[in-house]
């Protein structure tokens, strides 16, 4: 565990998908520097199990609400009740997403519409949810996840698409919402280790690996850091990028 520094000190993060690899490692590394962690992901009833699995002082800390991120109602309903029981939201980080992957021409329709409706369409109704909250209390960190496959990758036109738009998307949002003191940055992971690595056929490995400048897998916690950085105020003068962890 790293020395706590208080980065996050009182401030209040709703992490969506955050029952997952890099979303744990954020809640870690958020409770870590002082936060209350709202972790909203799909299943309730995996939810003890996994805040068990986490290296968490005071798991008081972390509170869990299921929502589907994919329905507008019940992202709605998961801001206004974290704005209602905290008095505000201070952070929100977008983490769901993942791929189902197809060469173009065997790819079907539900393989595109479903990896856009999961990665890109789930960051829209976050933070147009989250938005008047933020603009309301002219403080706000947005951190949303892209991908290295942004930047092309074979059998991945429909994830590559929506990680390509979720650059675009910090871009202009942070735009929007720099004059309301609200910070917008998305971070690029490239290979990260985690358990479904064991799943992968080692020639893949070996392609992803050679993607990373440093020739290896870099860790959840590698992008967790990155992602503190750009929720805590020494990034208040960063906004509108795509920090790439792991790939360049
Ligand atoms: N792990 C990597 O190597 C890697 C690399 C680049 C980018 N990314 C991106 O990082 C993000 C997190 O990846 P991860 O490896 O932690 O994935 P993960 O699959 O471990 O976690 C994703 C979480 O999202 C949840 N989820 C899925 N659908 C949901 C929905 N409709 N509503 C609410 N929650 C839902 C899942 O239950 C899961 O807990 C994703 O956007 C992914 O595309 C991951």
């Amino acid at each position: 565990m790293s020395e706590k520094r208080g980065r996050l000190k009182d401030k209040v993060a709703i992490v969506t998908g955050g029952a997952g690899v890099i979303g744990g490692a954020i809640t870690e590394s958020f409770c870590r520097e002082g936060a209350t962690v709202v972790v909203s992901d799909l299943e309730s009833s995996k939810w003890s199990d996994f805040l068990g699995s986490l290296d968490i002082a005071d798991p008081d800390k972390v509170k869990f609400i299921e929502a589907d991120a994919r329905d507008d109602k019940e992202v709605k309903s998961l801001i206004s009740k974290v704005a209602g029981d905290f008095g505000r939201i201070d952070v929100l980080v977008s983490t769901v997403g993942g791929s189902k992957d197809a060469l173009i021409h065997k790819m079907t329709d539900e393989e595109w519409d479903s990896v856009i409706e999961l990665n890109l369409r789930t960051t829209f109704l976050a933070c147009r949810a989250v938005v008047p909250q933020m603009r309301q209390q002219e403080y706000g960190k947005i951190v949303l996840i892209s991908s290295r496959s942004y930047l092309g990758n074979i059998g991945q036109i429909n994830y590559s698409t929506a990680k390509a738009g979720i650059v675009g998307f910090t871009s202009s949002l942070a735009r929007e919402l720099a004059r309301y003191k609200v910070n917008v940055n998305c971070v690029v992971p490239g290979f990260i280790d985690n358990p479904r690595l064991a799943l992968m056929a080692e020639k893949y490995r070996q392609m992803r690996m050679e993607l990373n400048p440093f020739g290896t897998a870099a860790l959840p916690e590698d992008v967790a850091n990155t992602i503190l950085f750009l929720s805590s105020d020494e990034a208040r003068q960063v906004t509108g990028q795509a920090i790439h962890v792991a790939s360049w």
